[in-house]
């Protein structure tokens, strides 16, 4: 076959995929010739613009290296990537919802016990804060052997990541037998997403709010249970309604109080008055086959946290 037109081509260009030997790789490349194609024709793409596209993901790939995963940020600015987490995150009910991961979870964090300190070699200060609560299955029940991958941004809203030195502000928290955590950190503050690169320029060029609401990471997992991949907002952040990833769920908004007693502040190890975070997780059953949450291939840093 041969002398096509905007008309037959896709056709022949999705008859020439039918070779592929994974039927899903198949299926998948179909989909996308056929979408692409139909985007060309419904905007009626010029030259000068597909080059322009070009030019942007080859600049997008320049951008990544071993600490900097711009296509991660392209993929959650577009929305893409709470598309693929709510497609493949259908929790049951009560389960606690499922976000994006972002760019800087790392793997290697310190290990930690209840109670403990995780603004252990903090750069910098923030409102002190004990965080709380219990991991617990759908149907309440307390899980024992959780584990919490705690990450979030220093005060200046510059992740540990994003410069040289040390983890600051991140560790891996064990759940005791009945299913409790607690640890010590700063209240989490609104950020920017990275704005240097060409994400930026794109979130400019569309005028869109390149700020993520304060929060702080979480991927709770448990023997028995699936993984959980997801946030913990802070109530009254003025970016809740513009998140720039679309991460923003109502159930993940979480209460920071002011506590003012200076017995307590004392027993705890912070300083009077403190905040605290009351917030439970609730998991899911594994399910025989269940897809593992995928951490490999969305962070530059290492793979599925165990
Ligand atoms: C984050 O929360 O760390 C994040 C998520 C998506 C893009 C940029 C940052
Ligand atoms: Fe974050």
């Amino acid at each position: 076959m041969r002398q096509f037109n905007e008309e037959t081509l896709t056709a022949e260009v999705v008859a020439r995929l039918k070779k592929t030997k994974n039927p899903r790789f198949r299926e998948i490349m179909t989909s996308a010739v056929k979408h692409l194609h139909a985007f060309a024709r419904d905007v009626k793409l010029t030259e000068e613009e597909w080059f322009e596209g070009i030019k942007f993901m080859t600049s997008v790939g320049q951008k990544c290296d071993d600490k900097r995963q711009e296509f991660i940020l392209l993929s959650d600015v577009l929305g893409l990537s709470m598309m693929v987490v709510a497609l493949n995150h259908k929790t049951a009910p009560g389960a606690t919802e499922a976000t994006v991961l972002g760019p800087f979870f790392a793997h290697g964090a310190k290990e930690y016990g209840y109670g403990a300190d995780l603004r252990e070699g903090a750069t910098m200060q923030g409102e002190e804060v004990w965080v709380s609560g219990r991991v617990l299955s759908v149907d309440g029940k307390p899980i024992a052997d959780a584990a919490l991958d705690i990450w979030q941004a220093k005060a200046d809203g510059i992740y540990d990541l994003q410069t040289e030195g040390e983890f600051e502000l991140r560790g891996r928290v064990k759940a005791n037998d009945k299913g409790e955590y607690a640890f010590k950190s700063y209240k989490p503050k609104f950020y920017s997403i990275p704005m240097d690169g060409p994400v930026g320029d794109l979130v400019r060029a569309t005028h869109n709010n390149h700020m993520r609401p304060a929060h702080m990471h979480a991927i709770v997992s448990a023997p028995g249970y699936q993984q959980v991949i997801t946030h913990v907002f802070v109530e009254g952040d003025p970016y809740l309604d513009g998140d720039a990833v679309f991460a923003v769920k109502n159930s993940l908004v979480g209460k920071y109080q002011k506590v003012n007693n200076a017995a307590e502040a004392k027993k705890l190890g912070l300083s009077n008055p403190f905040l605290k975070l009351e917030f439970d997780f609730r998991l899911s059953p594994d399910k025989p086959g269940a897809r593992k949450a995928v951490t490999r291939s969305t962070s530059p840093h290492g793979g599925t946290p165990r």
